[in-house]
């Protein structure tokens, strides 16, 4: 006789099945709020009670050491170059339920050597790696490094949607259309169907004519375009390692125009 014993967890594994949606966070300029912005966001699918994994694809490592306190053990370097599984490398963020990280390792980490050295012969590693863990997760989420290399290229391929944060900056608009031209070829070529239909104008003040007219301007083109106020919590609350939405600074949080910002980017970009 065979007696198969279950644990919860396994049964659990088993029967959940995910319809998963993959977003990566985009544009090739540094400081537009990527990292911010799908940290934040992240955190927001999670306390929703969403199982969130966010992976750092960036080789500094942001958004690792914004939310992980203690250095993990693997990164994922380790993991595309199978030195370890996918599962022994995604640690739970402590202090957010239902949040998951695939790190890479700001200092010491292998990924810029491995996206420079190896990733060309591999370009859809990142997608395979994404394909294995939507059984587990119900949303990933890619921060992404400045540039458009190998391996935000390979990022790119592997998300069912793109959405770009962007600076309301004179040059932000030329930034992006460099970037759709760049994503248009991309598709050709590795015959890639990802969406890139919504834009998020980050660090937005209304009282700034400027910032009016870049919000204006974008509007008139095909995209969904949502506005991130300018808010000094962010950086505090990532100083602090904390999630934004949940991160009080001498009593106080998020202003509430930035809370209803997030919670419409939210509701609309897992539809
Ligand atoms: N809406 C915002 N209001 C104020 N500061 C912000 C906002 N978004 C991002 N920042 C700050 O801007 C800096 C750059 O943001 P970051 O997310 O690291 O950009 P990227 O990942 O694109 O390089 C960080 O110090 C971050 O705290
Ligand atoms: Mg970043």
């Amino acid at each position: 006789m065979i007696i198969l014993v279950l644990s919860k967890e396994c049964v659990y594994n088993i029967t959940k099945v995910y319809m998963t949606k993959t977003i990566s966070f985009h544009l090739q300029k540094g400081g537009v709020g990527k990292t911010t912005i799908s940290g934040t966001l992240a955190c927001q699918s999670a306390i929703d009670g969403h199982s969130t994994l966010l992976i750092d694809v960036d080789p500094q490592g942001n958004a690792s050491s914004w939310f992980l306190q203690e250095a993990p053990v693997y990164e994922l370097a380790d993991v595309i170059q199978g030195k370890c599984y996918s599962m022994d490398a995604i640690v739970p963020v402590t202090q957010i339920p239902n949040l998951y990280m695939l790190p890479t390792f700001g200092i010491g980490g292998t990924l810029k050597n491995y996206a420079e050295t190896k990733l060309a012969e591999e370009p859809f590693v990142l997608q395979d790696l994404v394909h294995d863990l939507a059984s587990r997760f119900e949303r990933i989420i890619l921060d992404l490094s400045p540039g458009l290399g190998r391996l935000e290229r390979a990022a790119l391929i592997a998300s069912d949607e793109i959405i770009s944060p962007m600076t309301p900056e004179v040059f932000s608009l030329d930034g992006l259309e460099i970037f759709i031209e760049e994503l248009a070829k991309l598709q050709k070529n590795l015959h890639s169907k990802v969406e890139h239909s919504r834009i998020i104008i980050n660090s937005f003040d209304n009282r700034i004519k400027q910032h009016r007219d870049i919000f204006q301007a974008a509007s008139k083109g095909k995209f969904i375009v949502y506005k991130i106020p300018v808010d000094p919590l962010f950086r505090k609350a990532q100083e602090a390692g904390s999630a934004p939405q949940l991160f009080k600074n001498r009593s106080k949080g998020l202003k509430p125009n930035t809370l209803e910002a997030i919670n419409i980017i939210n509701l609309e970009i897992w539809r």
